[in-house]
C-alpha cells in the first residue's frame, strides 16, 4: 500500500513538473539540473537535459554522455592559437604547391581533438580542408582507419605517453609531412633521437620569440596556473616540422630563414636544432633592443 502510494506520488510528480505549474517542482528540478550541470562540468561530461529526467515512470538519470569519445586528462585540453598556424602558414602553403592543389584544399589531419578550434584558425588562413574529429586516435590506428591526408598538423597531449605515440605514428608508420607543435623539453629528453628515428635528420624547429599562448575550453576545471580567461603558456614550445625528402626540408629551410630574417620585428625563427634556436632567439632579443 505504501509502495503503490509513493508510485502515485511520483507520477504526480513528474506530470506537474511536465506541465510546469508548480513553482516549488520547478525549483527543484532546476535544483536537480543545477546539481548535475555543476558535476558534470566539474567531470568534463555533458549534463542530461531535464526532458531526460522525466522520460520514464521513475526519475532515472541517464548515464553521463562524456564530452570525448576517448580517455582524457583535463591538464591536457589546451588549444593552440591563432598565431601559432601563422608562423606555419608558408610551410603548409609549400606542400600545397608541391601537390599542385590550392591551399583551400590541402587536406591536414589534426589527430589530437580538444574543441575544434584548428578548424576555425586554418579555416582564417586559407585552409578549410581540415580533419578534426572526436575520434580516438590509437583506435583508428588499430583499425587502420586513418583519414586520407597529405600533412599532419597537431598539438598532442603532455601527459603520460601520448607524444611518444605520436612520434612512432609519425616516423614509422605515416610517411607524410608534418608539423608538430611540442615543448622544447621533448627535444632534450635522453631518449628523442631513438624516438624520432630517421627523422631526426630530416627535421626543422620553428619558434616563437614570444612564448606561445594556449586556451583551455570553458567547459575544462581550470587547475591554478590557468587564468581565469583559460589561457596559459605551460612551457617554451616550438613547431617540430619534418619532410620524408631532404631536397623539400634544404628548399623550406632558406625559405623560412630568408622569411624570418625580413622580420620587423622579429617574430619567430628557424633553426635545424633546437640549440641553435635558443641562440637565433637570444640574438633577435638582442636586436629588439
Ligand atoms: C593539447 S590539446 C590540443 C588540441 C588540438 N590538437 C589543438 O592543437 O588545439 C590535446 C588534446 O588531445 C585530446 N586527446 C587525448 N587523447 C586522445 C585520443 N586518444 N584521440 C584523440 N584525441 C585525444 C585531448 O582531448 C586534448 O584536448
Amino acid at each position: 500500500m505504501g509502495r503503490l502510494n509513493k508510485r502515485k506520488q511520483t507520477k504526480e510528480r513528474i506530470r506537474v513538473q511536465a506541465s510546469g505549474s508548480t513553482s516549488a517542482a520547478l525549483e527543484s528540478e532546476a535544483n536537480v539540473s543545477m546539481d548535475s550541470k555543476r558535476r558534470a562540468s566539474e567531470n568534463n561530461i555533458v549534463a542530461p537535459t531535464n526532458t531526460a529526467l522525466m522520460q520514464s515512470e521513475a526519475i532515472v538519470m541517464s548515464a553521463p554522455r562524456r564530452r570525448h569519445a576517448f580517455e582524457t586528462n583535463s591538464l591536457d585540453h589546451c588549444e593552440t592559437p591563432l598565431c601559432a598556424y601563422e608562423h606555419i602558414q608558408p610551410v603548409l602553403q609549400h606542400i600545397a604547391r608541391q601537390l599542385h592543389v590550392p591551399p583551400r584544399q590541402l587536406r591536414i589531419w589534426d589527430p589530437y581533438y580538444c574543441d575544434g578550434a584548428v578548424k576555425r584558425h586554418l579555416s582564417v588562413l586559407g585552409f578549410d580542408n581540415v580533419i578534426n574529429q572526436n575520434i580516438d586516435f590509437y583506435q583508428r590506428i588499430k583499425d587502420n582507419d586513418i583519414p586520407p591526408h597529405d600533412v599532419i598538423v597537431t598539438n598532442p597531449p603532455y601527459s603520460e605517453n601520448h607524444i611518444e605515440k605520436l612520434l612512432h605514428f609519425v616516423t614509422s608508420k605515416n610517411n607524410k609531412p608534418f608539423c608538430l607543435l611540442m615543448p622544447n623539453w621533448v627535444a632534450r629528453k635522453a631518449e628523442y633521437s631513438s624516438l624520432m628515428g630517421n627523422a631526426t635528420n630530416h627535421l626543422l624547429y620553428l619558434s616563437p620569440i614570444q612564448p606561445y599562448t594556449y586556451t583551455m575550453p570553458s567547459w575544462n576545471t581550470k587547475p591554478e596556473h590557468v587564468q581565469e580567461t583559460g589561457e596559459t603558456t605551460p612551457y617554451l614550445s616550438s613547431w617540430y616540422i619534418s619532410f620524408p625528402d631532404t631536397a623539400t626540408l634544404t628548399t623550406m629551410e632558406k625559405r623560412l630563414d630568408s622569411i624570418a630574417k625580413r622580420q620587423q620585428p622579429p617574430v619567430w625563427v628557424v633553426a635545424k636544432t633546437v640549440k641553435g634556436l635558443k641562440w637565433k632567439i637570444q640574438k633577435a632579443n638582442k636586436k629588439k633592443e
